[in-house]
């Protein structure tokens, strides 16, 4: 029988598939496994099941022995390094596909707040400080008929462009390679990267994290924003130097951000990012709906099952 290790309780969806056909244990924790723990377990296993927050580097791999398939339950695969993966033989797989209509509704809910000042306005009302109907009370940024800018339009980027059609928005985007289909069935314009900051009122990231896209957005680029426009970013944090972006913020050169995701996370409890008002944060919860969770899990079950097997898995990774 295979042995999996898998580093969180995933649903049950997918942890039934492998119990079918392996020794499954799970870690239990709600957070991580440590380190020696992890790497304990891979020198035992045949599949590994990780998640994004499981840092699957050169040290972690030279400990397997077995190790066959390290099949992340995500779509994103820069917690692991690919190249030692690909050394020691070991099949990486990801979960594409099935989290793209769910992560575009909550880029659109991050939007939507940031932009009208949802949660600043809901702390406002629940603290007792709204005394009467004010003319210039909460003002924020209209989304119907403004510019919206994707960096990176792939499956995610297009299904947040879809969207915005329903607000009547002009939307660009930036992507390395043009995409006339989707320029055809959405309407979107490519641009450079400057220009889509210089014009957009709204400008959402969909690039994966990789060297390239690492601080894609620096001082540099966030000062070509317009001092009215918000920042979404549901990616990765670190495609966004977090420095650059607070002293932005701080100094208002930007309106406001919606951030589901940061360089480190979790977010530290005294972090500046927490400080402001205009900054609406989630803690990592793109995907995270009931039913694409479960879905991701059989997802990520079949690509280690398939590669077990010695299949191809239906979605392997490669750098
Ligand atoms: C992923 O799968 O990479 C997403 O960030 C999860 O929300």
């Amino acid at each position: 029988m295979y042995r999996v290790y898998v580093t969180r309780r995933i649903p049950e969806e997918g942890l039934k598939m492998l119990q079918r056909l392996c020794q499954v244990e799970v870690w239990e924790g709600d957070v991580p496994p440590p380190r020696e723990v992890l790497m304990e377990k891979v020198e035992e296993v045949d599949g590994l099941v990780s998640l994004l927050s499981d840092r699957i580097d050169g040290q972690v791999l030279s400990r397997a022995r077995n190790l066959k398939v390290v099949a992340n339950y995500a779509v994103g695969y820069d917690n692991i390094d690919l190249l030692e993966a690909e050394k020691r033989g070991v099949v990486v797989t990801n979960t594409p596909g099935i989290l793209t209509e769910t992560t575009a509704d909550l880029t659109w809910a991050l939007l939507l707040a940031a932009g009208r000042r949802i949660v600043e306005a809901d702390t406002f009302t629940r603290k007792g400080q709204w005394k009467s109907w004010g003319p210039r009370l909460l003002l924020g940024q209209d989304i119907h008929g403004s510019n919206l800018g994707i960096v990176g339009l792939g499956r995610i980027g297009a299904a947040v462009a879809r969207r915005a059609q329903g607000f009547a928005m002009n939307v660009l985007y930036y992507n390395r390679t043009s995409r006339p289909d989707y320029e055809e069935e959405l309407g979107v314009q490519r641009v450079e990267l400057e220009e889509l900051l210089q014009v957009s009122d709204f400008v959402s990231i969909h690039v994966p994290l990789t060297e390239d896209t690492h601080h894609l957005l620096g001082k540099k680029e966030l000062d070509l924003m317009k001092p009215s426009a918000v920042l979404v970013n549901t990616a990765r944090g670190e495609i966004v130097d977090e420095e650059a972006l607070i002293q932005s913020l701080q100094e208002k050169k930007l309106f406001a951000a919606g951030l589901d995701v940061f360089a480190r996370e979790p977010i530290d409890e005294d972090h500046p990012l927490l400080q402001m008002e205009q900054v609406v944060v989630l803690p990592h919860i793109g995907s995270a709906s009931f039913r694409t969770r479960a879905r991701m899990a059989q997802v990520a079950c079949e690509n280690l099952l398939a590669v077990l097997e010695g299949k191809n898995p239906p979605n392997p990774v490669s750098r």
